[in-house]
């Protein structure tokens, strides 16, 4: 695992974009791997800015790490929904290179199989970007998730639902289940992981996330198991990790 510090979000952010944007220079259809939640925005902003500048989205499939079971598309807190509105309706991607898992099937086991099979087809991913949930979920792989898993439909953790009730407006309207890639998805098909965390409150997941062992109490620890993983955090994120605190 190799960990960057950045002095802020926003650095966090710019260094993150140029690690996708390294990636599509040299494979311009290139599988990027994307996450939704507030930590990408400013990364996603950036991605934006660089394509103003030339960076070609024409011939890039991506992979959306999960979705809310039960909401359509067009709900408008739908990772769909947030996905166009934080970059694909600002870049020159094909909306046929897009996939984002879709939660408002009838046959939602058809559905899973159907995902990890177009990462297949793709010769999986180039680029994976994740955050992580303060309390160490990746993608919705909530602790206690097992290993072997691939995309399937999973139950949010009550943190999750008090995390994500700022953009429901009420803990009542958050979905309870999601559709999300597994974490034998994510180390197997994903070439390269970026993970990354900003602000105080995800300090204490990322210290065990790096520093303690792997378990499936805290899902994102299963990254250590990877080879070749950039885990991306601002000091405030950093600030319980023991190597920070010797610097
Ligand atoms: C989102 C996702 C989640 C988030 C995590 C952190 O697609 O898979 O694992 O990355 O919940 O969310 P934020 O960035 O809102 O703190």
């Amino acid at each position: 695992m190799k960990i960057v510090v950045t002095k802020n979000y926003d650095e966090m952010s710019l260094f993150s974009a140029k690690q996708i944007m390294e990636v599509i220079k040299d494979k311009p259809d290139a599988s990027l791997g994307l996450a939704t939640g507030g930590t990408p925005i400013g990364m996603y902003q950036q991605l934006i800015h660089l394509h103003e500048n030339g960076l070609d989205f024409s011939k890039v499939k991506t992979f959306n790490l999960d979705e809310y079971v039960g909401i359509s598309q067009q709900h408008p807190e739908s990772y769909h929904k947030f996905m166009y509105d934080q970059l694909f309706n600002h870049i020159n991607i094909s909306p046929d290179n897009v996939h984002i898992p879709r939660g408002d099937c009838s046959d939602m086991h058809e559905q899973c199989e159907l995902y990890e099979k177009e990462i297949q087809l793709a010769g999986g991913i180039d680029i994976q970007v994740l955050g992580i949930g303060s309390n160490g979920h990746i993608g919705f792989n909530e602790p206690g998730s097992n290993p072997e898993e691939r995309t399937r439909v999973v139950q949010l953790a009550e943190s999750t639902i008090k995390a994500n009730a700022r953009f429901f407006g009420s803990e009542e309207l958050v979905p309870r289940l999601a559709i999300s890639m597994g974490i034998q998805t994510i180390l197997k098909q994903c070439k390269k992981i970026i993970l990354l965390a900003s602000g105080e409150e995800k300090a204490d997941a990322v210290r065990a996330m790096i520093e303690g062992e792997v378990t499936p109490e805290l899902p994102a620890s299963f990254l250590k198991l990877h080879p070749d993983v950039t885990i991306v955090v601002d000091q405030q994120a950093a600030k319980k990790l023991i190597v920070s605190q010797a610097s």
